[in-house]
């Protein structure tokens, strides 16, 4: 059913495509990130108009949106149209919200609705002037969301910013109802990576988390490049092409095989104790996911190899399952073409807000509707630099020389020492899931 569906709608897609404008500028910046929820999501500063918010920095989706004043909070996955409003901090956000300015042009005839693996978000349509660093975007397409169905963001962060491919982005026109399927109906416009392309960029942003001490809720969370690389160490770039992600139907690219998530292979998995996990999978490179979902066998013997072993049970409703906050760690590693990248053990756990840990190595859920994908979230990424060119349709992945590799082990205090946030989610675990999970 699902796939009639989309076979039905997804026909618009390659409707309607804008040409970008290319600036022959070479223009290019470096930007600072913040880690929150204890190294689990990562937000970037962006400016409208005047105005500057944190926005949740994604990789997997493709839409820029932020909260406008007087949003409304429904509960995870509400329809748009309920009624059952809660109060704004249950959607655990930061605040203030953005105000229309004197550079916001509405787009009366389209509207944003976005669907995340753990909610959805509603809003309006506008051209408003962006800044990154120094680079600005004149008239970027945004989202001012003014519902929000989805929680469990960090109490910080407004909005988000997608630097995904434009064929998963999500504006529709007005002519569709809000209450039908999210990911059908959607027009093509210039999503922020065509927009800073446009403005002069070369076409590739690059990305270096920053690990975060296990009990600091809130701390630096390394570099944002826009066509740059970035100020850190590193060691030889292992380029690899995006792939086809194989486990997308073919309807949700219009019929036409085509590049939709930022997708590499893993040739191999190894683990302590000389385990190896032989059959190549494909993952997505997701910044907007904390928690590297990982083929079910592999994640469960992985999980079965900490001391003491990581639960069969899962955390929570977001996957990851719970482990001892001073469990050893197995030493991980994951093959890209031909370099093992090894995961720092300081990764492997990851304190959850409550004060109780996780394992950050999850299975994927089973197939729904012939569908499961896996991902290298920030778990991953904060042991690597990776280079997301657009332009040629690669990505590079470096490791962090900076960073000295722990031995197994050497776990550090589960006593909280600062006090817990309101928010009780590991972060956004699964929300950014693909959208039809
Ligand atoms: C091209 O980029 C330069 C440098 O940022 C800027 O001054 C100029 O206005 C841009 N031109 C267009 C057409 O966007
Ligand atoms: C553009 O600038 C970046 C950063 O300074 C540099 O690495 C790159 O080679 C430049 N590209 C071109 C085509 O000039
Ligand atoms: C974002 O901007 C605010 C002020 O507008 C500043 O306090 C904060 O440090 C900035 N955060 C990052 C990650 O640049
Ligand atoms: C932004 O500009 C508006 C009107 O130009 C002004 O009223 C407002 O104070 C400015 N806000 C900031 C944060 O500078
Ligand atoms: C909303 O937040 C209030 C106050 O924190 C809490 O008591 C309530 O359970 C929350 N409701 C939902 C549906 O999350
Ligand atoms: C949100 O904006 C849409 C489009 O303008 C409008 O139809 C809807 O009533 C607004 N909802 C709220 C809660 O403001
Ligand atoms: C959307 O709303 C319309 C009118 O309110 C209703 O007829 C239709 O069944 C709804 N569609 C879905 C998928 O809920
Ligand atoms: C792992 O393999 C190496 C080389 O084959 C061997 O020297 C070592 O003893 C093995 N370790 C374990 C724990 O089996
Ligand atoms: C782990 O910590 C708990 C309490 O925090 C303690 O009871 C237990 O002995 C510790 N285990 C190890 C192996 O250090």
């Amino acid at each position: 059913m699902l796939q009639s569906r989309l076979l039905l709608c997804f026909a618009l897609f390659a409707f309607g495509a804008q040409s970008i404008l290319i600036n022959t500028t070479n223009i290019s910046t470096i930007l600072p990130l913040q880690a929150t929820a204890y190294g689990s999501i990562f937000n970037v500063n962006v400016t409208f108009g005047n105005q500057t918010f944190p926005l949740l920095l994604d990789t997997g989706s493709a839409d820029t949106w932020v909260l406008g004043d007087g949003w409304r909070c429904l509960p995870p996955q509400a329809s748009p149209d309920s009624t059952a409003t809660l109060q704004q901090a249950n959607c655990t956000y930061g605040q203030p919200y953005y105000q229309a300015s004197s550079t916001l042009t509405p787009v009366e005839d389209e509207w944003l609705g976005v669907r995340y693996g753990d909610g959805s978000v509603y809003g309006t349509v506008g051209g408003e002037d962006l800044k990154l660093g120094s680079i600005e975007v004149l008239q970027q397409t945004i989202g001012v969301v003014n519902i929000s169905a989805m929680s469990g963001s960090d109490g910080v962060n407004v909005g988000l910013i997608g630097f995904g491919y434009p064929i998963i982005s999500m504006i529709h026109p007005d002519s569709y109802p809000k209450n039908e399927t999210l990911l059908a109906n959607t027009v093509r416009y210039p999503v922020i990576f065509e927009g800073l392309i446009g403005a002069g960029m070369e076409p590739y942003v690059s990305v270096a988390l920053e690990r975060t001490p296990r009990e600091e809720e809130i701390g630096f969370g390394g570099y944002l490049g826009l066509g740059n690389m970035l100020p850190v160490s590193q060691g030889p770039l292992v380029t690899v092409p995006v792939e086809v992600t194989e486990a997308i139907p073919i309807e949700v690219t219009n019929g036409v095989r085509q590049i939709t998530e930022w997708t590499t292979t893993v040739q191999t998995a190894s683990w302590t104790g000389n385990n190896t996990y032989l059959t190549p999978f494909q993952v997505v490179v997701d910044t907007g996911n904390p928690l590297n979902i990982l083929p079910s066998e592999l994640a469960d013997a992985v999980n079965s190899a900490f001391s003491p072993p990581a639960s069969t049970t899962q955390f929570d409703s977001l996957g990851a399952p719970a482990v001892s906050c001073n469990a050893t760690a197995p030493e991980f590693a994951l093959t890209i073409a031909t370099h093992k990248f090894s995961i720092d053990s300081r990764d492997m756990i990851r304190r959850h807000a409550s004060g109780a840990c996780y394992s950050t190595v999850a299975p994927a859920p089973a197939p729904t509707d012939g569908l499961s994908l896996n991902f290298l979230g920030d778990a991953f990424m904060k042991n690597v630099v990776v280079v997301f060119d657009m332009g040629r349709n690669e990505m590079r992945f470096a490791e962090r020389l900076d960073h000295a590799t722990t031995t197994t082990g050497s776990p550090e205090s589960s006593t909280p020492t600062s006090t817990p946030s309101p928010m009780a989610h590991i972060g956004s675990a699964g929300r950014l899931r693909p959208f039809w999970l």
